[in-house]
């Protein structure tokens, strides 16, 4: 069954697509405005602006937590009753190091406060906390797929994985292009291919 979009979509490839096609461009003008300076960095809140301005044209749910349980592979995320609470606690959590932030990162994942769309807002949330305390963001680019959905699983038990991979991934190189190659490959992460970010 297909996600309830404002868009009347009802079937899947075609959802897919577009839902590719206008978050990109929503995700290029994000940095281009400047609008990613003024959100708040390290919170649920800046992240729900994140995901809202993401996927505001596409789903009602857009920026809200999500009203259901979700699992992935064996995996259950944060139960639906705890969530609230699991978001004011990691909110509070400290990221002014490298582990801390990789640590707030891994959580958050745990959280997965939103119906859809998780995995890639919370990569923007991580690159603007990375670009607060150090100067750098995430190259997907250059951490492989599976290898990188390894160490999320494995950071349910430990984050050293996670760490590794990140750090070996990081990167000086703020400019756009090098920012949209990266969101091109946090999406490629997730299945999708079609559209680069730059060409939008
Ligand atoms: N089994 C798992 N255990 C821990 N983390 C996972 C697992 N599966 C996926 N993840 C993490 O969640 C991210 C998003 O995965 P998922 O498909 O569940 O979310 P989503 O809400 O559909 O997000 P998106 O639409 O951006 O893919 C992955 O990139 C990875 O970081
Ligand atoms: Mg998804």
């Amino acid at each position: 069954m297909v996600l309830n979009n404002k868009l009347g979509i009802d079937n899947q490839a075609e959802l897919s697509r577009e839902e590719e096609r206008l978050s990109k461009i929503k995700a290029k003008d994000l940095f281009e405005s400047g609008k990613i300076d003024t959100i708040e960095v390290g919170t649920f809140k800046g992240l729900s602006e994140i995901h809202a301005y993401l996927f505001g044209e596409i789903y009602d749910f857009a920026g809200e937590i999500r009203d259901v349980n979700i699992a992935k592979g064996d995996f259950q995320f944060a139960p639906r009753i705890y969530l609230e609470q699991s978001l004011i606690y990691i909110d509070k959590l400290p990221q002014d190091t490298f582990d801390e932030i990789i640590d707030k990162y891994a959580d958050m994942n745990v959280a997965h406060p939103f119906r859809e769309g998780n995995g890639r807002s919370t990569r923007i949330w991580l690159d603007c906390m990375l670009k607060q305390k150090l100067g750098k963001i995430v190259d997907w680019n250059k951490s492989d797929k599976d290898e990188y959905l390894s160490a999320m699983i494995r950071s349910l038990v430990s984050t050293g994985e996670l760490k590794y991979l990140i750090q070996n991934a990081l990167t000086d190189d703020l400019s756009k292009e090098s920012l949209f190659k990266g969101i091109d490959a946090s999406y490629y992460y997730e299945g999708y291919t079609e559209f680069k970010t730059e060409d939008l």
